[in-house]
């Protein structure tokens, strides 16, 4: 039997037994939110890759099912994403009863003629995400690629747009289609800004400005290592879409350097989604009602996520953000808040003037200098990996001389939305 050395969260979604990394397939679908994640169905260690699934109606409480993708001899399910198929396009449902789609990785294994590559699969269920069955012409997308995954995929108009990455070559592609099964070619970006590591799940997506009559195109792509706060981490670019080229607004020196030091402006000056250790593999839901962009990140990073002190469950995603953009004097910076479903008295607050520090159970939050540090060396069980013990920073815009925050504290988990939003960071903490 799997002994847990910790509790369950509260607040955030974490499996009963298994093992998890990315949150796949996010999807809301007839008033159900859908959360499917990279699951080894058979341990709490990283392997077998198959979609575990859960269920919620708040984004809060969830329901674990039964793996909704398993893996076979042939290939693992790697990460990817879902569609509701309303119009059946695919042709996978009827019109009357059209599908959800799923569209993975297929990471084939020795057993099979196409081990070495990863192309892209459609799975589709006709009963609301319970059951699956893979599409007979898989896979519908083979660059003949080692490093071809995580496709993202949502509608653009009248036809279907993937995101995916060449992982290994910093790089993410753009395809269309119009039913999902026949793809085509329609532009490359990358590598940019942060690309010592691997390019992971991406996602595109259209976000408003606050206060303004206009929208841009927001391109998150997940770095692992090269993050700004070491190893995993995500960054952003804000920029157009045309429906088949991603134009970022600005482009810099890209970075391919492993040694840069986390203090290197070079890095600092990089558009990063958190500033902690554990918000990696972010992606967004579908269909989220009223135009809201709602993301989920595993909270955790590949630099210790196998010794994390979790048994069973291992281990837990962040809690879901809705997003905005605001502009500021350099740009456009996205906006985070935790999603409004959680009750406002789950989150702490503190107002901290310049040089002011507060301990949150034993986690030292200190503003100094336009910079806030997120500290949490010594605290709790921290000696299973040398990478874990760590403090993490993040200029706030504007260096205001009080900066506000929000804490989301649970169990095993700290999440500080500072700014309104503007800097966040996310950090696992076995208190
Ligand atoms: C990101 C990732 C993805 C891949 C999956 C495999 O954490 O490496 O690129 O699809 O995990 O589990």
């Amino acid at each position: 039997t799997m002994a847990r050395q910790h509790s369950r969260p509260r607040w955030h979604y974490s499996p009963l037994q298994t093992w998890m990394n990315d949150p796949n397939g996010l999807i809301h679908y007839a008033g159900t939110w859908h959360l499917f994640y990279q699951s080894n169905p058979s341990d709490d260690r990283w392997g077998n890759m198959s979609w575990g699934h859960a269920t919620s109606p708040d984004l809060l409480t969830w329901t674990e099912h039964h793996v909704a993708l398993w893996h076979t001899d042939s290939e693992e399910i790697f990460s990817g994403s879902c569609v509701f198929d309303a119009t059946n396009s695919s042709d996978l449902g009827t019109a009357d009863w059209p599908p959800l789609v799923a569209i993975y990785t297929a990471n084939y294994r020795p057993g099979s003629e196409r081990h070495g590559t990863q192309a892209q699969c459609l799975a589709y269920s006709l009963d609301g995400g319970s059951h699956w069955t893979n599409y007979s012409g898989n896979p519908v997308l083979d660059r003949g690629s080692a490093n071809f995954r995580d496709p993202k995929v949502f509608r653009h108009g009248d036809a279907w747009v993937m995101v995916a990455v060449e992982a290994e070559n910093q790089q993410v592609v753009i395809y269309r289609s119009t039913n999902l099964v026949d793809w085509t070619y329609c532009s490359t970006f990358g590598p940019a800004h942060a690309a010592a590591g691997v390019w992971e799940c991406p996602d595109l997506f259209e976000l408003p400005v606050a206060g303004h009559d206009e929208t841009r195109w927001v391109l998150l792509v997940n770095v692992n290592p090269g993050g700004v706060a070491g190893g995993s981490g995500c960054q952003y670019f804000v920029g157009d879409f045309d429906g088949h080229t991603f134009t970022p607004d600005r482009v810099i020196a890209t970075s391919t350097d492993r040694d840069l030091g986390l203090d290197d402006p070079l890095l600092r000056s990089y558009d990063w989604f958190d500033y902690g250790r554990d918000c990696y593999a972010v992606v967004s839901f579908a269909d989220a009602p009223g135009g809201r962009r709602i993301v989920l990140g595993w909270m955790n990073n590949w630099d210790y996520a196998a010794d994390v002190p979790l048994t069973g469950g291992r281990s837990i995603m962040t809690i879901p953000r809705e997003l905005d953009l605001v502009l500021l004097d350099d740009g456009y910076r996205v906006r985070q808040r935790p999603v409004r479903e959680l009750p406002v008295d789950a989150l702490q607050h503190h107002a901290l003037a310049a040089g002011d520090r507060v301990v949150i159970n034993g986690v030292a939050l200190e503003y100094h200098n336009g910079v806030l540090s997120l500290d949490r060396r010594g605290v709790g069980m921290n000696d299973f990996h040398e990478a874990f013990g760590s403090r993490q920073w993040a200029e706030v815009p504007g260096e205001p001389e009080t900066v506000h925050v929000d804490v989301l504290v649970d169990t095993c988990s700290i999440e500080v939305f500072a700014a309104g939003g503007l800097v966040t960071i996310s950090d696992l903490v076995f208190f």
